[in-house]
């Protein structure tokens, strides 16, 4: 479904919900990374895309002129989210509303206060898969802001805002790939960025005869449990031994002769994330030259290593893994990997797109047959990023 059709949809779920028309619809789209993995918050690179799954959002003036930001969920069974904008904004229930709670709160910080809103909130985004649902869901939200204050950000400005609402409103110290693509992708680009500089490039991804096939394993492992902020510290400890900044400024030279007196957990994370670093740089070259077979090494690579040395896959991520490699590129398939924070979620392939459905077909049937779960397979071109579809 485009996304005009989408937010036809969802202005006419506004229109049951309300009883009016929407007068605004602002959608923010989820992402998959094709490689960088764990190295946004070690100032690397990272190569993700938007996909065209979005979080979509309809909004009217408040009814009645009450100064509340009120959310209402298309998904059945999930509470509204009430923020009354009279009082400092803070966490609270229900949970998800912490994402948008967080970005409002950072924009009446800037001065950008949207007044009672009555909104619909339609994401496409699978829940909890890897794909970013609730970075889509941050920037909708800052961009439908945005769009009612009549203020914009500027885009780094405006997915900073958005990282730190998740930081200080959902407690997950995450790094900042999720929020730039989800406001900067572009349709047809991947997006390479400089997590040190904040600079990016966008990767031109439009040769017809490859796709980004998305592998939904439909596991979820606890993410916010600790697992990733730990990481993250483990990754710290390394670049404090090595008298870095930060692993980024690490090479594998430097790493090997440290060996001895670093503890293996944390040579193995830093192993790891020098080494994507370097895979990302090299797998955006491969996209650049059209070199496929050479991308889908750098994904296979780039899985192992988050299996072996991050530690951050799981059963059912590596035997998506393993049946696409069965698969191999006599079959179609280049390259697979398990994409975004990991413990679950979802794997993407880079496959022939001539061999699409037959591909998706057997990595269902492999699946099942491993795992006895429903994968859920879908294909997306990259996607652009936050749009202001009705203003
Ligand atoms: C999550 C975080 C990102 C990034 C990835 C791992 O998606 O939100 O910032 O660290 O994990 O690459």
């Amino acid at each position: 479904m485009n996304l005009q059709e989408l937010s036809a949809i969802v202005a006419a779920e506004f229109q049951k919900s309300y009883g009016r028309p929407p007068r605004w619809i602002v959608a923010a789209p989820g992402r998959v990374n094709v490689i960088g993995e764990h190295t946004d918050y070690n100032d690397g690179f990272v190569l993700p895309m938007a996909i065209e799954h979005y979080a979509v959002m309809a909004a009217d003036r408040s009814s009645g002129g009450k100064n509340i930001f009120q959310i209402r969920d298309t998904n059945a069974g999930v509470g509204p989210v009430l923020v009354d904008l009279s009082a400092p904004v803070q966490p609270g229930e229900p949970k998800w509303g912490n994402y948008p709670r967080g970005v409002i709160a950072g924009c009446l910080a800037r001065g950008m206060n949207p007044g009672g809103l009555d909104v619909l909130l339609h994401s496409t985004v699978p829940i909890g898969g890897g794909l970013s649902s609730s970075a889509a869901l941050e920037v909708s939200t800052a961009t439908l802001i945005e769009t009612v204050t009549g203020k914009t950000m500027d885009p780094v400005e405006k997915a900073l805002l958005c990282q730190k609402a998740e930081h200080d409103f959902a407690g997950m110290p995450c790094g900042i790939m999720d929020q730039f693509i989800s406001v900067m992708g572009r349709q047809d680009h991947l997006l390479l960025l400089d997590c040190r500089s904040r600079q990016t490039e966008l990767v031109p991804m439009s040769d017809a005869s490859v796709s980004l096939l998305i592998v939904n394993t439909n596991v979820k492992h606890e993410l916010t449990g600790g697992g990733y902020a730990r990481r993250r510290q483990q990754c710290e400890t390394a670049a404090k031994n090595l008298g870095v900044p930060s692993l980024r400024d690490a090479t594998p030279e430097m790493l090997e002769r440290a060996q001895g007196r670093m503890d293996e957990v944390v040579f193995r994370r830093a192993r790891h994330v020098i080494g994507e670093i370097e895979r990302t740089v090299h797998a955006a070259e491969g996209v650049r030259a059209s070199n496929w077979p050479s991308v889908g090494q750098l994904m296979y690579a780039s899985h192992d290593s988050l299996r072996d040395d991050y530690d951050v896959s799981c059963t059912e991520l590596d035997a998506v893994v393993e049946i696409a490699e069965g698969i191999g590129s006599k079959g179609g398939v280049y390259g697979c990997r398990m994409t975004g924070g990991g413990f679950g979620g979802c794997a993407v392939a880079l496959v022939k797109t001539e061999m699409v459905e037959a591909i998706s077909r057997q990595i269902a049937a492999g699946y099942k047959e491993k795992t006895r779960i429903e994968a859920t397979i879908f294909v997306s071109r990259p996607a652009a990023g936050a749009t202001v579809i009705q203003a």
